[in-house]
């Protein structure tokens, strides 16, 4: 057996559409055959079915395209890039503990586990429905099959409320989590996660933290700078770090940027 790290679009949802699709099109070909009793209104209610599964199934085709290129099996392999490319900026000492927000199927805290075999690392995360093939059990597994399970911890968590007294960690991380979560300030996400972050220790942080999600981040990066925290750089992953332009938009990753420093 080998680490299994599932994939960001969730098999779940693409079967969902693959459902949709079908049922739009059983329903348009059901208005076209058997629809007579719909009068003037059986065509435009075919057409309208008709029109609802070409968009579904062009949906599910991106979603395919997706899935294929974030997987940990396929030729493009995203996730592992963006994973590895994040935990290389984790760095703790021997002894220190270090804490992955979001972490999904464990692979952020794997990758950085690995790289810090003297450091314990946590990941926590909510484990809802939406990701639903992510589990604290799945977390386990992986770490055991990656021969990290002695430094690394899984446990249910919240982002928003993290369950750490202030300045726990010696260092703090996550990918792409903070988008996902609605009805909160994001910047205020941050603020949270460094809230659990000891003084000198260093963070990693990559999310889509565009505009419309964060607001300004260069102008909370000098917020932080003015505070006191040292090394802060947002550097933006669209530009050929993680992927190109063309592909973040493909993939509806544009604004994807990784947030780096010290408290
Ligand atoms: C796209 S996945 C990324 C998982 C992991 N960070 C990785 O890079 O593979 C987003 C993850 O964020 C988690 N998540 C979303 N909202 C959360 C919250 N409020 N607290 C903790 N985790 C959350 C989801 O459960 C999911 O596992």
């Amino acid at each position: 057996m080998s680490a299994n790290y599932k994939n960001w679009v969730p098999n779940g949802m693409v079967m969902g559409f693959v459902a949709g699709t079908a049922a739009l099109a059983f329903g348009a070909s059901a208005a076209v055959l058997c629809g007579k009793k719909l009068g003037k209104a059986q065509k435009p209610i075919a057409g309208l079915l008709a029109a609802g599964s070409a968009m579904t199934a062009l949906s599910t085709l991106w979603l395919k395209i997706c899935q294929d290129r974030y997987s940990y099996d396929g030729s493009r392999q995203l996730s592992r890039q963006i994973i590895e490319g994040t935990a290389e900026y984790i760095d703790v000492r021997d002894g220190g503990i270090a804490l992955d927000v979001g972490c999904g199927s464990g692979a952020l805290t794997i990758a950085c586990a690995k790289r810090n075999p003297g450091a314990k690392f946590i990941g926590i995360d909510r484990w809802g429905k939406e990701y639903a093939s992510f589990s604290k059990e799945l977390c386990e597994s992986n770490a055991a099959e990656e021969g990290v399970a002695d430094n690394t911890e899984f446990m249910q968590g919240d982002a928003v409320h993290l369950d750490f007294e202030d300045d726990t960690f010696d260092a703090v991380t996550s990918n792409y989590v903070y988008h996902n979560i609605t009805g909160t300030d994001r910047k205020e996400l941050l603020r949270e996660t460094f809230r659990v972050l000891k003084k000198g220790g260093c963070f990693a942080i990559h999310d889509i933290m565009s505009k419309s999600k964060y607001g300004d981040i260069q102008a909370f990066a000098d917020e932080l700078r003015k505070e006191g925290f040292e090394s802060v750089s947002v550097i933006d992953t669209t530009k050929g770090k993680f992927m190109s332009p063309a592909e973040a938009a493909l993939m509806g990753l544009g604004g994807s940027a990784l947030m780096i420093g010290r408290k």
